[in-house]
């Protein structure tokens, strides 16, 4: 049994050790834009995090910004639930349409997010934004899966 303890750990070890971890970052200002329009996770990724931070100095309730990934065709009506939910939610609404999402921030503070490819489709069209009221035209980008 001494022998075969290690054996079968790493058997049931190795593929999580293969699991490639891929971290995306982007940053909010005061002047509500996101520091990219764009992420992109590669085809090999299995894990996603990303991190958002918000470089302004701004309090939330003026300029909060979060991270809300959805797919591009709920963007409208996540946006109008998050407004109904507002500032006491911090505008994220409990939504099934809600993919993955970060806490709102204020000004220098950032926040990360985890999940796995897997809720994603290669291909699929995606797209995250800031659910704060009125953002979302300015503060929105596409979430790439290839
Ligand atoms: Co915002």
């Amino acid at each position: 049994m001494k022998i075969f303890i290690p054996v079968l750990l790493a058997a049931i070890l190795s593929p999580l050790a293969q699991a490639k971890a891929c971290k995306l970052s982007l940053s909010g200002t005061d002047q509500m834009q996101y520091s990219t329009k764009e992420l992109k996770v590669a085809k090999d990724c299995d894990e996603i995090s990303v991190t958002l931070k918000h470089a302004g100095k701004l309090a939330k309730n003026i300029m909060g910004h979060n991270f809300v990934l959805v797919k591009t065709a709920d963007v409208s009506g996540v946006s109008g639930e998050a407004l109904k939910v507002g500032a006491e939610k911090d505008y994220i609404p409990k939504d099934a349409r809600i993919l993955a999402h970060t806490k709102l921030l204020a000004g220098g503070q950032s926040d990360t997010v985890k999940f796995k490819k897997t809720i994603l489709t290669a291909g699929g069209d995606y797209t995250y934004f800031c659910t704060f009221p009125g953002h979302v035209g300015l503060m929105q980008g596409k979430f790439i899966v290839e």
